[in-house]
């Protein structure tokens, strides 16, 4: 009965409204660690949340970010009045389906799901559909369904952008003569993400491509040859040490190598610290995860792109309230995210560059790291 309310309020919510920028609520969360900002969120999302259980489903512990996504999501619904249910799935697509699928069946009002491969959910979003239950997609899009009610996430498009924006100005591309050696590795082709990630930072550096002053060395320039399956470290450093030892044994200097993320980033620099002796590239990434910003501060990292997980948590909690009480939920994006089925209706926070000049006001000032953690 309550599912059959919950229905009919969610279908008088479909209604969506256009802002700019990620919300003051969560703007604010960012910039106090979380705690009183969610409390405030509490009184608005408050009414709605008694006895409601919200599951949250990461995709694994192995990378920092998604710890801190589902510590920060677990401990603002908390705040906010919610009961939570959040799973971890190791990284294992079936672990994943079983975990949304016993929310389901264990009562969950409200899922949050960060998949591990977006389209691999398909029963378990189906279950969830004949159940009424809204579904948010976290961070990365739920593929080939119409059960999604919306999508939560960073401009992912942006992030690449800021990338390749950062290469072109460092080796201002318009004025240099070059040419300039460069390398990609993009991320996981399961993840709808990576795409918007290679591409964004592809287009930028597409014309100095295609005029030569950009010079791809192993000729892999394509999402396809340049992604990365799970966007493992492993994979992308066993990569990178092929590429080094067939195209830049013999004294090649490579200029850039574009990476999409920080833990595929990782891989490249331990590549290049046992096999390469050339001068050092300019290396993007993004997250700032630990290890990354103590390779920014040591050199070995040019830049990263900041996704505060605690701006989308807020973002994501604000928006379970407006669901539960029928309120037009927040959204400012409603034609990118076309997930095959349907256009997501969508909330795109901003990404922030980040380099080893600004890191302290960006991740210590604000409370996400401690001095002691970049050590
Ligand atoms: C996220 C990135 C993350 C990557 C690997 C992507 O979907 O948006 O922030 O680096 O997954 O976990």
């Amino acid at each position: 009965m309550k599912k059959r309310i919950l229905a009919a309020l969610l279908s008088s919510a479909m209604v969506v409204t256009l802002l700019a920028g990620c919300g003051g609520a969560a703007a604010d969360t960012a910039a106090d660690s979380g705690s009183d900002a969610a409390a405030t969120e509490s009184s608005d999302a408050g009414s709605a949340a008694a006895g409601t259980k919200v599951g949250v489903s990461m995709p694994t512990k192995d990378l920092q970010r998604w710890n801190q996504d589902g510590a920060n999501m677990e401990a603002e619904l908390k705040a906010a009045g919610f009961e939570v249910d959040l799973q971890y799935a190791s990284n294992d697509v079936q672990t994943q389906v079983s975990q949304v699928e016993n929310m389901i069946s264990s009562g969950a009002n409200v899922l949050v799901i960060a998949a591990i491969e977006g389209s691999s959910l398909g029963e378990a979003l189906d279950m969830a559909k004949e159940a009424n239950i809204p579904v948010i997609a976290y961070d990365r899009l739920l593929m080939n369904s119409d059960a999604v009610s919306y999508y939560a996430t960073f401009d992912n498009y942006k992030v690449g952008t800021v990338q390749g924006t950062y290469v072109k100005d460092t080796l201002d591309l318009e004025n240099a003569d070059g040419p300039f050696n460069i390398e990609f590795t993009a991320g996981d082709p399961g993840d709808n993400n990576a795409g918007f990630f290679f591409n964004g930072a592809y287009d930028v550096l597409k014309p100095y491509i295609e005029s030569g002053k950009l010079n791809v060395v192993s000729g892999q320039k394509t999402f396809e040859e340049v992604a990365t399956p799970t966007w493992a470290t492993e994979t992308a450093q066993s990569r990178a040490e092929n590429i080094l030892s067939s195209y830049y044994s013999d004294g090649t200097n490579i200029d850039v190598w574009l990476c999409s993320n920080d833990s595929t980033a990782l891989g490249v620099e331990n590549a290049l610290a046992a096999n390469y002796n050339g001068t050092y590239p300019i290396i993007t990434g993004q997250d700032c995860d630990i290890e990354n910003t103590k390779n920014m501060i040591a050199g070995k990292q040019s830049m990263s792109v900041f996704k505060d997980t605690r701006t989308l948590a807020s973002q994501v909690v604000k928006m379970v309230g407006q669901i539960l009480k029928g309120e037009t939920v927040d959204v400012n994006d409603t034609t990118t995210y076309d997930n095959g089925t349907k256009v997501v209706p969508s909330y795109l926070c901003e990404p922030v560059f980040a380099d080893a000049n600004n890191y302290k006001e960006l991740l210590i000032d604000s409370g996400y790291y401690t001095e002691d953690q970049l050590k």
